[in-house]
């Protein structure tokens, strides 16, 4: 048994019979990821395309709007994923939890915000403990000699300094695949949106 549940566990269905229900139960899981640290939904992976191929990385999953289909994230401008999604937008975003045997795998494009309206009200948001990665002396992934050097004094910080650095990523999907992984059968079923037409179909797991 698993030391730990996603609390909304007892909300969704044991069994999956219809294509709605597993859309139903996907955004549930994403609306309750951002609040709640012990769904693993709440730190997805995103990857991305770079020069030398594909990127993964988890992030924090600090915001879901059902209606757009908007999952948003924080980030570094100066790490290499901002100018891989600034290159090239599309990426795709998963999970798994095994507490609620449930995958989701989104497609779509990722915008990147610095400096505007959306980063300072997710500034605004941002808790102290949070804001001081954002000022960390140089850019996150360059090779160093000393990790000591790179440590954050926080006593010593004006936080301020690092919304410079703070960037929003809002990403936005248009297809999502959801798995539940159950003995009696396992249900597969995609949802993509062309415009905002929604189609969904099952698929052999
Ligand atoms: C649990 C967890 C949460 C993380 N959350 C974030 C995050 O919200 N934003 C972020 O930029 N990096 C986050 N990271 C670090 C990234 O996974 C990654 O190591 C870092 O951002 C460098 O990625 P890049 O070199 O692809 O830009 C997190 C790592 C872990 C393990």
């Amino acid at each position: 048994m698993l030391g730990y549940t996603t609390t909304i566990m007892q909300d969704l269905p044991s069994h999956y019979d219809s294509l709605e229900q597993t859309l139903q139960s996907a955004e549930s899981i994403l609306e309750d990821a951002i609040r709640n640290a012990k769904n693993l939904f709440h730190t997805p992976v995103i990857s991305s395309h770079s020069a030398e191929g594909i990127q993964t990385r988890t992030v924090v999953l600090r915001d879901f709007i059902k209606d757009s289909r908007i999952i948003r994230f924080h980030t570094d401008l100066r790490s290499p994923k901002v100018a891989e999604l600034q290159a090239n937008p599309a990426a795709t975003m998963q999970g798994y939890d095994p507490s609620i045997k449930i995958q989701l795998r989104m497609l779509g494009l990722a915008e990147v915000h610095h400096r505007d309206a959306v980063t300072e009200a997710a500034w605004a948001e941002t808790r102290e403990m949070s804001k001081e990665c954002y000022s960390v002396a140089d850019a996150p992934g360059l090779s160093i000699d000393d990790p000591n050097a790179f440590d954050i004094d926080a006593k010593n910080l004006d936080l301020e300094l690092g919304y410079a650095n703070f960037c929003v990523v809002l990403f936005q999907f248009d297809s999502l695949e959801f798995l539940h992984l159950k003995g009696s059968g396992h249900r597969r079923a995609k949802h993509v949106w062309l415009n905002n037409d929604l189609s969904s179909s099952w698929l052999i797991p």
